[in-house]
């Protein structure tokens, strides 16, 4: 996982807009969130949450099939972050796109990682939720800009025998409610002009109370379903990883499913909601705090803009210790990072000699027909 440096807390929030700790504190749960400063971009925080993940997996980037990432704040519209990230890792087989699903979008890519595996396509499949949110938000509105922060999560999908792995995927949309959650301008409806920019049309907008009354039907619902796919009683789910929304949120998914809150992954406090990297960066947490054990049953589950929904229940299966990644191989991925920089920079160059060899052959011939 990565977060930006930059750490804003809830009395700096106040600064800002007339807010307070006790309202932030007390509404959604959130105490401090990571926003990205000048220069920092999803795609840099996806790169580098993927070669944690190729580091904790001990896996050469070359021997990735197939790189998604869930994200609705790619760099640009056009290309996808998916390939930024490929160029980066020197992932030189693979192929690669984004996934818009709101915040479900690396619940969905993740599924759709799986099919990739299952289908006997791919073996080794990258999967990144990856958001810079705060690039979205009018800081002057306080309705919102106090839910978010920036953030990614990388998991690699390896295809294996045995008993762990995912166990059952679900995937879900409602686009009547695409109002509900929305940037207007900027896509091909809305064209970015100044006047779009002037009415804040390129803010993120939101209907707070319909998400949430989603939120909490939705969520209880998708794990039960998930779970009926899995043959997995809810007694029986050792982690539920929801999307890192509103703690009031959880609390409510909770009580539906009349599963203890202590059998939910909950670190919104730290992060805000992060979008689409909400639940991988619980999951690595939860990974790292040594929760997750092998042989527990988990089940992600996401929501957010679209509308869309996405569960997915998976037996965890790899001990601690198989994560250490000899010396000599993290030289060699270093290795592979620089070349994949140099490789880029060369083609670059080779492209802008190319058009430079192109103008004086024709300025010549020019001159000779002269
Ligand atoms: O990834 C999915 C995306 N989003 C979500 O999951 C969000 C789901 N929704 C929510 O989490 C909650 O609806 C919010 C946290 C956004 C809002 O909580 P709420 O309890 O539904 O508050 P509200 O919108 O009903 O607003 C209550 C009051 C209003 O004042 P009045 O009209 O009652 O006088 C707001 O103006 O709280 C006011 N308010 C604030 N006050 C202080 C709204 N934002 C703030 C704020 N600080 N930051």
């Amino acid at each position: 996982m990565c977060v930006p440096q930059r750490c804003l807390t809830n009395d700096d929030l106040a600064q800002i807009v007339d807010t307070s700790d006790e309202w932030i504190r007390s509404r959604t749960g959130i105490e401090t969130r990571y926003v990205c400063s000048d220069g920092e971009t999803t795609a840099q925080l996806s790169i580098a949450a993927a070669r944690a993940a190729l580091q904790m997996a001990d896996a050469n980037p070359r021997d990735i099939d197939l790189i998604l990432v869930g994200t609705t704040t790619p760099d640009h519209l056009m290309p996808s972050t998916a390939c930024q990230v490929q160029d980066a890792l020197g992932a030189t087989r693979a192929g690669a796109l984004d996934v818009n699903a709101g915040c479900s979008g690396f619940v969905y890519a993740l599924a759709m990682g799986h099919q990739a595996i299952a289908s006997g396509e791919h073996n080794l499949v990258l999967v990144i939720g990856a958001d810079t949110l705060s690039r979205t938000i009018n800081w002057q509105d306080r309705s919102i800009c106090v839910l978010f922060g920036d953030g990614a999560g990388a998991v690699l999908l390896r295809a294996t025998e045995g008993p762990a792995g995912v166990l059952a995927t679900l995937l879900g949309s409602d686009g009547s409610g695409a109002d509900l959650l929305m940037i207007p301008a900027g896509g091909s409806a809305m064209p970015a002009t100044a006047q779009t920019v002037e009415q804040g049309l390129h803010y993120l907008q939101m209907n707070g109370r319909e998400v949430f009354r989603f939120a909490t039907t939705i969520i209880p619902r998708a794990v039960h379903q998930v779970a009926a796919k899995a043959g997995l009683p809810i007694s029986e789910i050792d982690w539920v990883i929801p999307h890192q929304a509103n703690l009031r949120i959880i609390d409510a998914a909770a009580k539906r499913l009349k599963l203890p809150e202590e059998h939910f992954i909950i670190n919104l406090q730290r992060y805000g909601n992060t979008s689409a990297a909400s639940v991988p960066i619980a999951l690595c947490e939860a990974i790292a705090e040594g929760k997750i054990r092998p042989g527990q049953n988990i089940v992600l589950v996401g929501f957010g803009a679209g509308l869309t929904w996405a569960a997915v229940a998976l037996k965890w299966g790899i001990e601690p210790e198989e994560a250490i990644s000899p010396r000599w191989r993290r030289w060699w991925r270093s290795l592979i990072y620089r070349w994949a920089r140099l490789r880029t920079d060369l083609r670059h160059l080779g492209r802008q000699v190319t058009v430079l060899l192109i103008r004086l052959t024709e300025r010549r011939v020019n001159g000779k027909k002269g």
